[in-house]
């Protein structure tokens, strides 16, 4: 992960992440139910990809599934494991062929044995590719990450591996999802709600955050487009003062 001094100049966003919400809330304004909203959902993806891959953007981390929306109804939970099974079908080939990397974060442990299978081939598919990272986050939780990393290096030091006095930050990234990947610079949450829902706890600590009014089925390249223009227009200061950086 960049250190946030290696960033301080950069106003292009290397890492995005985004919380597809409003997916139920676009359904229903249309008169319909909730799952039309998560497969019209999918287009926005394509779309999100599709900019991503244009605009140089290297990493894009999007919210699928966190690990309290296995609290939501059982149907609309079966609905959107089948529909991410459904688009790994359909898409991989397509996002090899456009150079993708596809990784999914999480634990997915409590997928079922064909959606893990379908994950570890589209993963092993697209190891080698490097125009853009697309992370995937499902029954995934920002605390989750954290307490997993604790407990990896607890085990080493442990065993005696390392030292507790070798854990500083870096070490403590490099065994969270995303490690080796460069921090969070733009996180965009559609849907008009103003919150993070235990997304990237860790990662997202220097991230620039922009809430769009849009629900995530009518979120397109230009609203990404316009997202990265206000991030464009912040000044990013990392603790420093705007002197500072002038
Ligand atoms: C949040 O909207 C959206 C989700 C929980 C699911 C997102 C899934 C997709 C866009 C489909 C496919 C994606 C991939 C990457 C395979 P919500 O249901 O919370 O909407 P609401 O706030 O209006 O209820």
């Amino acid at each position: 992960m960049n250190s946030p001094e290696q960033l301080v100049e950069k106003n292009s966003p290397q890492h995005v992440a985004i919380i597809m919400d409003g997916n139920g809330r676009w359904a229903k304004k249309k008169g319909k139910i909730r799952t039309f909203g998560h497969k019209a959902g999918v287009k926005a993806v394509r779309a999100s990809v599709s900019y991503a891959l244009k605009n140089g953007v290297q990493v894009l981390t999007l919210f699928a599934f966190s690990s309290e929306n296995w609290n939501r109804p059982a149907e609309e939970v079966g609905v959107l494991m089948e529909l991410f099974k459904m688009v790994l079908g359909s898409e991989v080939k397509k996002l090899h062929k456009n150079d993708v990397r596809l990784n999914i974060i999480g634990d997915t442990s409590r997928f079922d044995s064909k959606l893990v299978s379908k994950i570890r081939e589209a993963e092993e598919l697209t190891e080698n590719n490097d125009s853009l990272v697309l992370n995937i986050a499902a029954n995934y939780g920002g605390r989750w990450d954290i307490v997993n990393a604790a407990k990896q290096l607890a085990t080493q030091v442990h065993t005696g591996k390392i030292d507790v006095a070798d854990i500083d930050e870096e070490t403590f990234s490099r065994h969270t999802c995303a490690a080796d990947l460069p921090a969070v610079d733009l996180l965009i949450r559609t849907g008009g709600e103003q919150r993070i829902s235990n997304f990237l706890l860790w990662q997202i600590a220097y991230a620039e955050l922009y809430f769009s009014e849009d629900f995530w089925p009518d979120f397109d390249e230009a609203a990404f487009q316009v997202a990265v223009d206000v991030f464009a227009d912040r000044q990013r200061r990392f603790g420093k003062t705007s002197e500072q950086l002038s």
